[in-house]
């Protein structure tokens, strides 16, 4: 139990990954908020944490906007007096080639990527450098190299890339430990409700080095080690969760 008698907010935790990073680290003692745009779900998703025996509460709120980040953090801090660890992982995604991206669907991927790990971590410091103790983990992707139809999305987690470094070399001195994991293709409910599911299985077993889909637990194997004291020389840094795949 590496997080017994620690604080975690996991955004974007009603479903896919975070869902199962948050369930992890539930699992390894934390205290847990979720939080998403989803109430019904992310309610759910604390209530199934609650029913297993551990602590979670559930926030309803928009990342990309600053009086929802604050809030996320606030209740944090209200129902379990501190918050040691940030997992910045909502996220959303909207594929187009650029000549049909209107400037709407540019911001929207942008704000719920990079403007909500902004907003986040900004709220979130503030406790952290009081305590001179905290771990923020940001989930970039794979898709930071750039990726041809997603010049929003690759914008965006390039733009956590950038920010975990900045973030990583201002906050070193209170003990705040910044990094980002960047993960490849994994499997996710939604991914398997896909159409092309099976087609998309075999094209990636193909391009990758470790011959399988990514699945949820290998990014949050990726988190936690980050989240955790083993990794506190670590920070600056980006895990790449991706089987080997690069390009
Ligand atoms: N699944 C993958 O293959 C993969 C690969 C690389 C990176 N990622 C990243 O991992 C993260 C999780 O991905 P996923 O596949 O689980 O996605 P998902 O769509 O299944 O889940 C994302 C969750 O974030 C929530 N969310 C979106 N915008 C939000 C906002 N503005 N405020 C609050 N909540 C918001 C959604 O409601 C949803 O519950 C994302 O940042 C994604 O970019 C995923």
């Amino acid at each position: 139990m590496r997080f017994t008698d620690k604080v975690a907010v996991v955004t974007g935790s009603a479903r896919g990954l975070g869902k199962v990073i948050a369930q992890s680290f539930a699992g390894e003692g934390a205290a847990v908020t979720i939080c998403d745009l989803d109430e019904k779900a992310c309610k759910e998703v604390a209530r199934e944490i609650k029913n297993s025996g551990g602590r979670a509460i559930g926030v309803t709120a928009d990342v990309s906007k600053p009086e929802d980040a604050e809030k996320i953090i606030e209740q944090t801090v209200g129902a379990f007096g501190r918050i040691d660890i940030l997992v910045n992982n909502a996220g959303t995604l909207k594929d187009m080639p650029i000549q049909d991206m209107s400037e709407e669907i540019w911001d929207k991927v942008i704000d719920a990527c990079l403007k909500g790990s902004f907003l986040c971590s900004k709220y979130a410091s503030v406790h952290m450098i009081r305590r001179n103790y905290g771990k923020i983990v940001n989930i970039s992707s794979r898709a930071y190299l750039g990726n041809p139809g997603q010049a929003n999305y690759s914008a965006a987690k390039a733009g956590i890339v950038g920010l975990t470094r900045a973030l990583a070399k201002e906050l070193g001195k209170y003990y705040i430990n910044v990094n980002a994991v960047a993960p490849g293709l994994i499997e996710t409910d939604a991914l398997k409700s896909h159409p092309k599911y099976e087609m998309i299985k075999e094209r990636q077993k193909k391009d990758t080095p470790i011959r399988r889909i990514g699945i949820p637990e290998d990014v949050a194997g990726a988190v936690l080690f980050l989240s955790s004291d083993d990794a506190s020389y670590i920070t600056g840094d980006v895990l790449h969760v991706s089987g080997g795949r690069f390009g």
